[in-house]
């Protein structure tokens, strides 16, 4: 029979079509997340929800919602946004959409290697000036990535996709991570599979793809950006609370480090000013899976997985937490 699903923010394609074909749908089509308040009024009774990451779900979202619930598919690879605890405690399957955000996010994490590397925003900053420049030998002078080392926190699908855009620059490759990847992925990508202070200490970038969970909060730290050499950048694609951003501020303005480049804040869409007014960083918004082609596969998933539970079948990826 039909059961009620709540869509609460945009998606791109047909994926809520997809969905009103079996079931009856409320589309929230907004990218906001819901005040508290609201919660009870738009959630009430549905058997599946659809969430994204801005989109808190914990104790009072489940009251809200109410027993009858299913499933929550979250729009992301990460899932720290959903107590999936609490959801496996009322018998609430999760689902996530890995992989089809894979090549989106790796394109970003190594853009932002270069971007960091060859100062490309304040590069950017200057020709907007209007001013003219001279073309000089040191001007805007980076580093090249060509026969330096990276470093992989987080061996999972996103950290050994951006190794290998890596290794396709010419950079050697180290990878640390709680899961051992593959040996044939290893060896493909010519990669040492070393401790994270190994890591910390050897590589001349440190790209992050660690999940946010318990263990992984500000994995990056003081003593973690100290150990790293003073000519390292680091890059953040995963979530900014892995990285204690204070200590990143400190530790460029002491020159522990000589740069960053980010795309995810511990307390987003809070930036810390320490990092607003450096040169020496690169900042985005959170676009990493941005592309119309991944956000509709996103999309897709999440839609997939919905229809898959309603319909008594095993969702396609669930959530394990
Ligand atoms: C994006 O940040 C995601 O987890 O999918
Ligand atoms: C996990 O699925 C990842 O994409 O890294």
């Amino acid at each position: 029979g039909r059961a009620g699903v709540v869509v609460l923010s945009t998606l791109p394609g047909d994926a809520v079509e997809r969905l009103r074909a079996e079931h009856d749908v409320r589309y929230r089509d907004e990218d906001s997340s819901v005040p508290p308040g609201e919660l009870p009024m738009l959630l009430a009774g549905a058997d599946a929800v659809v969430v994204t990451l801005s989109q808190r779900v914990d104790e009072t979202f489940l009251d809200a919602v109410g027993p009858q619930l299913k499933v929550v598919a979250n729009v992301a690879v990460g899932y720290d946004n959903v107590d999936v605890a609490a959801c496996r405690e009322r018998g609430v399957v999760v689902t996530n959409t890995p992989g089809v955000l894979t090549d989106a996010t790796a394109d970003i994490a190594f853009a932002l290697v270069l971007m960091a590397t060859r100062r490309l925003g304040e590069a950017e900053r200057e020709v907007r000036t209007g001013r003219p420049w001279t073309w000089g030998i040191f001007h805007l002078i980076g580093v090249s990535v060509q026969g330096r080392t990276i470093g992989i926190i987080g061996s999972g699908a996103i950290g050994l996709a951006t190794a290998r855009r890596a290794r396709a620059f010419g950079m050697d490759v180290l990878l640390s991570g709680r899961s051992a990847p593959d040996p044939g992925v290893v060896a493909e990508l010519g990669a040492r599979v070393v401790d994270l202070d190994t890591l910390l200490a050897e590589s001349d970038v440190v790209s992050v793809h660690a999940p946010l969970g318990p263990q992984t909060r500000h994995l990056v730290d003081a003593d973690a950006l100290a150990r790293m050499k003073p000519t390292a950048y680091l890059v953040n694609t995963a979530r900014g609370p892995v990285v204690d951003e204070a200590a990143l501020v400190a530790a460029l303005e002491a020159g522990t480090i000589a740069g960053a480049g980010l795309d995810v804040y511990e307390d987003e869409p809070h930036v810390h000013p320490g990092l607003l007014t450096r040169d020496d960083v690169v900042l985005l918004p959170h676009v990493g899976s941005a592309t119309i082609d991944t956000r509709t596969a996103m999309a897709d998933l999440a839609a997939d997985n919905v229809l898959a539970v309603l319909a008594g079948r095993d969702p396609l990826t669930p959530v394990r937490g």
